[in-house]
């Protein structure tokens, strides 16, 4: 199915009310509404004299991503600790346009992730730094992705099974790291590492789903811990966890469901990660992702929606028209920096706006669309089925901890 631009008329509309009572919060607002609209007027009025429509630069993108597997900017340098997610924020967008590294490339990223991996089990921000959920989630990710015989040998279940235990605090959530900070990331991070390793187990995850449960606000969406602010980010991961755990209807979907549809941006498009903050590509996955969700649930209650719960033709259009780098890589919002985690959220939240079960709506021509998402884990649904053949063919390590 093809999908239409909304006119420029319809979109004048949608600029902000601030009831004559301006705020900082009003003032950045009005600000972005003007860059977005500055695009996607001259988008129409390129249209006038033309009739093609945006159009995603598949290969400036895909050399943007190429080109970072071994130079990066020394923009980078602060992400000395994130060094599995630069690798899996490379890997999996080039997946979704259809790009598979070569042998020697698998080979190199393969054994750098396995120089982050940590005597202690779980993979750490770099070489010799300590395990972290966050690291150990990506670079699981990113050895999945890989998938050859090689990189998913390098996990060593049976430590990272001791490292998840060592996270596990008994209230059932989980500390990014020991004595780290304990939020709604950590639980997913482990039940997404656990569940794709084939190493879960009901202990480790015991009150788990209660704890996540206990996240979810008056407003509707999750926050990282009890009490707080609800954001897309934690409310991708509550879901998701619970999902895995299927323990999806414990969630108040209802409320979810409200919450996530007003966190789309009447003008823009795209999504804000919470109320009263401004729209950001990267929340086209961690907003986006819910409603494949969503859906599940609804469908599995015997309610199932007949089309996408949000506005997917707008997504794309924000996505297309606002968030690329002429010159590949993709972005936050206008005036903003290409950055490789943008590049890998903005692709994902383009892959689920265009299909909905099995039908595809795509804006713009057919050489628009990316390949599938796996609304849990984030890669293509095809790497996660090789995993999990392939690790519970390994069935459970010994010595599981629950058994102690
Ligand atoms: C606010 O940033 C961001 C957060 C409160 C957390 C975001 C969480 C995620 C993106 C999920 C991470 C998931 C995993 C798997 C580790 P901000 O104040 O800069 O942005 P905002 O103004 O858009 O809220
Ligand atoms: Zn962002």
């Amino acid at each position: 199915m093809e999908l239409n631009l909304r006119p420029i008329s319809t979109i004048r509309k949608q600029t902000l009310n601030f009831e004559n009572c301006p705020t900082k919060t009003s003032d950045e607002q009005i600000d972005v509404e003007k860059l977005v609209l500055r695009k996607y007027e001259d988008l129409h009025t390129k249209l006038k004299v033309n009739k093609n429509l945006p159009e995603l630069l598949k290969e400036k993108h895909r050399n943007f991503l190429y080109d970072s597997i071994t130079y990066l900017s020394s923009s980078y340098e602060v992400l000395d600790a994130s060094r599995p997610w630069l690798c899996y924020w490379i890997l999996h967008p080039l997946s979704l346009i259809g790009i598979q590294l070569d042998n020697r490339r698998k080979r190199a990223v393969a054994r750098f992730l396995a120089k982050c991996q940590s005597p202690k089990g779980g993979f750490g921000g770099g070489p010799g730094q300590i395990p972290h959920l966050a690291t150990t989630y990506a670079a699981v990710n990113a050895l999945v992705i890989l998938g050859t015989e090689e990189a998913l040998n390098v996990i060593d279940r049976k430590k990272l099974q001791d490292f998840l235990w060592s996270v596990r605090q008994p209230d059932g959530s989980f500390e990014m790291h020991e004595n780290g900070e304990i939020d709604i990331r950590g639980a997913y991070c482990a039940l997404s590492i656990a569940s794709l390793t084939g190493i879960m187990t009901p202990e480790l995850f015991r009150n788990t789903a209660e704890w996540i449960v206990s996240c979810q606000t008056y407003e509707g969406g999750f926050s990282g811990c009890p009490g707080m602010e609800a954001h897309g980010g934690y409310a991708f991961c509550g879901l998701a966890a619970l999902v895995i755990l299927n323990k999806g209807h414990l969630v108040d979907e209802k409320a979810l469901l409200r919450w996530l549809v007003q966190k789309q941006m009447k003008l823009e498009g795209g999504f804000q990660g919470r109320t009263n903050k401004l729209v950001d590509g990267c929340y086209s996955f961690w907003q986006g992702g819910a409603f494949p969700l969503i859906y599940s649930l609804l469908h599995a209650a015997g309610n199932t929606p007949k089309k996408h719960l949000f506005d997917n033709g707008s997504l794309q259009e924000y996505l297309l028209v606002c968030c690329q780098n002429p010159n590949g890589g993709l972005l936050d919002k206008p005036g903003r920096n290409r950055d490789l985690y943008h590049t890998c959220y903005t692709i994902s939240g383009l892959s689920l706006s265009q299909r909905f079960v099995d039908t595809t709506s795509i804006l713009g021509s057919k050489h628009n669309e990316v390949m599938s998402t796996h609304p849990l884990y984030n890669i293509r649904p095809d790497f996660v089925r090789k995993a999990l053949v392939y690790y519970n063919g390994l069935g459970l390590p010994t010595e599981d901890q629950s058994a102690t």
